[in-house]
């Protein structure tokens, strides 16, 4: 008899079911507390590998390791009960082989519990991506701005500015949609282009700085809780969560300074 925990958790074949329906809501989280506040009212968590930027102060998402993926992996399945969470496979960890990306795909499973994964690139990843699907892998792709391209893009720049580069961008969405994705993330994207490939391709289309016509949005939750300190321009404040932890921090040091905490209701008396 089977001793697991009777918790319904979302699945990738349920995120592909909501394609042209009910917005898919989703946030990046890298910690167990804040996946357990946003379990409520996300569909899915994505453990995304720009936790390199935003957690651990890196230049670039390239640095970020697998283990690191890992341990921030446990974390937010710890911390969700029902939101479907993704977690990203970093630089270096699928490019090299299809065999390759299945090995650190299914360690990434195995020892984090996700239900699926996410990586980078468009026709020229679909035969990895086919090669997961079919060994029960469920792949989200990421095209548009590929941050762990950053060395060869030569910066963070919004992608399809300019109609002559639809063509690829395009053709990199039907080839992941035709390799078995069940879902892709579009970032940075020219939003006329974003809106024609959610309407060209059968799997829901996630936007980050793309369009409102995606099936689906994510954001970096830092970012929209107002918490990092240089944001895109896409990105909309929701919360001022910076300048909430800075205020409590500094009342704090000023109550310790003169000596008015711990005041007696926040101090222990001896027991007889
Ligand atoms: O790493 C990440 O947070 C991402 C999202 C921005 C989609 O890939």
């Amino acid at each position: 008899m089977s001793v697991q925990k009777q918790v319904r958790r979302i699945t990738a074949p349920e995120i592909t079911a909501r394609k042209g329906g009910e917005p898919i809501v989703s946030l990046t989280s890298y910690h167990a507390h804040t996946a357990q506040i946003a379990d409520k009212y996300v569909d899915f968590l994505l453990v995304g590998d720009s936790l390199g930027m935003v957690m651990h102060g890196f230049e670039s998402t390239v640095p970020v390791t697998l283990e690191l993926m890992i341990m921030h992996g446990k974390a937010v399945v710890r911390g969700a009960e029902r939101a479907l969470v993704v977690v990203d496979m970093p630089f270096g960890s699928y490019e090299e082989s299809p065999s390759v990306a299945f090995r650190n795909a299914a360690k990434i499973m195995k020892e984090t519990d996700c239900g699926a994964v996410k990586l980078e690139g468009g026709k020229h990843m679909a035969e990895t991506i086919s090669y997961l699907a079919n060994r029960g892998i469920p792949v989200m792709a990421h095209i548009g701005l590929t941050p762990q391209s950053i060395n060869t893009i030569g910066g963070f720049k919004t992608q399809g500015r300019k109609k002559d580069q639809w063509a690829a961008i395009e053709e990199d969405a039907q080839a992941v949609a035709e390799a078995g994705a069940f879902a892709v993330v579009l970032e940075a994207m020219a939003e006329p282009l974003a809106a024609r490939i959610t309407k060209a391709v059968p799997i829901p289309t996630i936007g980050i700085g793309a369009s409102v016509e995606c099936d689906g949005q994510i954001l970096v939750m830092e970012d929209m809780m107002g918490l990092s300190p240089r944001v895109p321009k896409f990105v909309k404040e929701f919360g001022k969560v910076g300048k909430a932890i800075e205020r409590a921090i500094k009342l704090y040091s000023e109550d310790v300074r003169d000596r008015s905490f711990p005041a007696n209701e926040h101090t222990y008396d001896v027991k007889d």
